[in-house]
């Protein structure tokens, strides 16, 4: 059975059920998400394949073919229509219109489930969804569980990629008033053993590792690439529970008494249901969610073996983010194809990378300026990094969205600001993705390189001429 109907079972239903990847009833056929593409704003849903099944992939594929799609509804499967929608401004502001969240692209996170392809929700900071006006999910000292099934290797150690309950208000309305599962390497509240990405559970103020507010060293850090993370809580109890996603049981990290802290026993639930931000939308964490629920009642440690079981048997498995691969060692130009500028080619002058006009009676210096080395991705190695040919050891990378080239400083945010995936091109040719953000896409604008969405907060975004801004011929360099 799938986990809801596992949950239901058990007399724990759930009352929220979130998956883009795959039904969570084995009866299942209605919508699991919406999209929205960047050529026409049309919006599609995407149902399974067949009741209770895998996510119909291919229609989105079909439906996004040559331009661009967001996810902008996360259906509930659970009846209760507590669907996940662009979170809005909170304490925090988002960096969309209105201070609105941005939304997740629909091609971050592909995966297969028994062979299967289908797609995660990939959360880049400022991204978020959220439903303030909920039915059915815990308020005040009720009992709930959760679970998530996340990408373990995709964190950061800002607040908070969060899954589960939150406030109605947006905001912080004090110690207790969440319950969400928290995946990261934040150090500011609790940490696990080790130096994390931790399980912890976001109670509002406070991530918490165990019954204390610091340390809890039965908390692990995770190196599974999916992971299942589990957060429950009842009267004076609470548990934080995981595994591997893709085999094996689960463990107990926690099982025991509310923190003594003040605030949080008994808690004060609100119930609106948070993805990827913290209560109050704060929005700089990272993280990958691919299906979650929210039940009603405690859910017992044999229900949640059976729903991990379930999840095994899902077979969650990687698949390539390139649908156009480089090959790892070349030696590149990366050509312009916007009309009008199509004798222009990515280059560097010092930091800034710009297009110049480049041909094979050009200088010396100016075929390097604009010659790269395809490398393995230094922070993804399933995508690549480009390596400048006249200053080694230096990378194009992004920053504030604006492309430079950097010497690599060997931080994971440089590895990851350095990473990117190549798709068949919008227009023709290769359209370079950041692994990152990838809902944006390398781009000139007025001959400087960003990545750029397909209409958006910055002028660089434009949705005018974008197709062809992001369409590059990926060929043999000049030097
Ligand atoms: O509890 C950690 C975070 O603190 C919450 O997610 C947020 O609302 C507050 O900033
Ligand atoms: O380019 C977007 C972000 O800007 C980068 O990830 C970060 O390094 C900088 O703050
Ligand atoms: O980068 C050159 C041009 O500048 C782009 O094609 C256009 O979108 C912008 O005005």
């Amino acid at each position: 059975a799938a986990p809801c109907d596992l949950y239901k079972n058990g007399g724990t239903p759930c009352v929220a059920a979130h998956g883009t990847t795959r039904a969570l009833y084995d009866a299942y056929t209605g919508p699991l998400y919406q999209i929205k593409r960047g050529s026409d704003g049309t919006t599609a849903d995407i149902s399974p394949l067949s009741a209770g099944g895998v996510a119909n992939a291919a229609a989105q594929d079909s439906f996004c073919k040559s331009t661009t799609c967001l996810i902008t509804i996360i259906y509930d499967q659970s009846g209760r229509a507590n669907h996940l929608y662009q979170a809005p401004k909170g304490a925090f502001s988002g960096p969309d219109v209105n201070g609105n969240d941005n939304l997740a692209s629909a091609i971050g996170a592909p995966v297969t489930l028994n062979g299967k392809k289908a797609y995660g929700v990939f959360v880049s900071p400022g991204t978020g969804y959220r439903n303030d006006e909920v039915s059915g999910t815990a308020t005040g000292d009720q009992p709930e569980g959760m679970y998530a099934v996340l990408d373990g290797t995709h964190y950061n150690d800002a607040c908070c990629f969060d899954y589960g309950n939150a406030e109605v208000s947006n905001t912080d309305t004090g110690n207790g008033h969440m319950e969400a599962i928290y995946y990261g390497n934040n150090t500011i509240w609790g940490t696990g053993s080790g130096s994390g990405p931790w399980l912890m559970a976001d109670l509002e103020n406070g991530l918490f590792s165990g019954q204390s507010p610091a340390q809890n060293t039965a908390d692990p850090s995770i190196y599974n690439r999916f992971f299942t993370g589990m957060v429950k809580g009842k009267p004076n109890q609470w548990a934080l529970r995981g595994g591997n996603a893709a085999s094996g049981a689960l463990s107990t990290y926690y099982s025991g008494a509310r923190p003594t802290v003040g605030g949080y026993n008994p808690m004060s639930l609100e119930g609106a249901i948070i993805l990827g931000i913290g209560g109050d939308n704060s929005n700089g964490a990272q993280g990958t969610f691919y299906e979650g629920v929210m039940t009603s009642g405690y859910p017992s440690d044999s229900v949640e073996a059976s729903v991990q079981a379930n999840i095994v048997a899902a077979k969650y498995a990687t698949t390539s983010l390139n649908t156009a691969p480089l090959t790892v060692g070349n030696k590149v130009s990366i050509k312009v194809t916007t009309p009008g500028y199509d004798t222009r080619y990515l280059a560097h002058s010092g930091a800034t990378v710009n297009t110049q006009v480049v041909s094979s009676s050009s200088a010396t210096a100016l075929k390097q300026q604009s010659s790269w080395t395809v490398r393995t991705g230094l922070g993804n190695s399933d995508c690549y990094s480009f390596e400048s040919v006249d200053t080694p050891g230096s990378f194009i990378r992004h920053y504030n969205f604006v492309l430079q080239l950097n010497k690599n400083d060997n931080t994971k945010a440089f590895k990851e600001d350095a990473t990117f995936c190549s798709q068949t091109g919008l227009a023709t040719g290769n359209t370079i993705r950041s692994w990152s953000y990838p809902a944006k896409f390398f781009r000139h604008y007025n001959n400087v390189g960003y990545i750029a969405s397909n209409g958006g907060v910055h002028d660089f975004d434009s949705a005018t001429g974008f197709n062809n801004d992001v369409s590059f011929v990926v060929g043999t360099s000049f030097a």
